[in-house]
């Protein structure tokens, strides 16, 4: 096998799509690319945790020096590490178009609707699947999509739908798109987009 894709993975949470992409790269799903670096802006992350347990580099960014000294400050961790490809995995904070503008359709992202649905600035975590609740809609799912500077606006990479069910709360909705959609859908995106930058076999400009 080449060479493969050097990953960051930025989170700033619980991290179970992180450990979806960890279980992928064991079993082989993943075997273009390999995570190499957890990013978060979260110190208390249990996404940290996980990294650990699994002898993965972890590097903890705070943001409150302003937008651009985080962006910085990244930055320099992702050319010491050699990274080639971001996933976006839970992570809470939007990039700028400086940042994402660095890595075209080389940031890909989960986001637990079908997009262009319940996306958008305000749209994360639990607050997405209590707009689809609340809108009635019968299908929900997930979308991975690369990262531009629009939030939530790159182009779609892969969609899942997922059907909701009578007495859904926003807890039990989240859940199974995690575990229908998810969990499935990123691996097996990060899997493409790897292969595809390995394949390019160039290393990249801004390293
Ligand atoms: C996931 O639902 C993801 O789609 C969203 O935030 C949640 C993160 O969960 N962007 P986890 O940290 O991967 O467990």
């Amino acid at each position: 096998m080449d060479k493969k894709t050097r990953i960051a993975v930025f989170v700033s949470g619980g991290g179970t799509n992180l450990q979806a992409i960890i279980d992928a790269e064991k079993s082989g799903i993943i075997k273009s690319g390999k995570t190499e670096l957890v990013i978060s802006d979260n110190p208390e992350a249990y996404a940290l945790e996980r990294a650990k347990a699994n002898g993965i580099k972890t590097a903890v960014v705070l943001k409150n020096n302003g937008q651009s000294e985080f962006e910085k400050k990244i930055s320099e961790i992702l050319a010491e590490n050699k990274i080639e490809m971001i996933i976006l995995a839970g992570f809470m904070c939007i990039l700028s178009a400086d940042f994402t503008s660095k890595w075209p359709e080389r940031i890909i992202n989960i986001h637990p609707s079908l997009i262009p649905s319940f996306c958008g600035k305000g749209c994360y975590g639990l607050h997405v699947h209590e707009k689809a609740l609340a809108y009635g809609v019968k299908v929900t799912g997930a979308t991975v999509h690369f990262v531009n500077e629009i939030p939530d606006g790159g182009r779609i990479i892969s969609q899942k739908a997922v059907y909701i069910e009578d007495g859904d709360t926003p807890e039990t909705l989240q859940r199974r798109v995690m575990e229908q959609a998810e969990w499935i859908l990123l691996p097996a995106a990060a899997e493409k987009v790897a292969g595809e930058i390995a394949e390019k076999g160039e290393s990249y400009g801004h390293l």
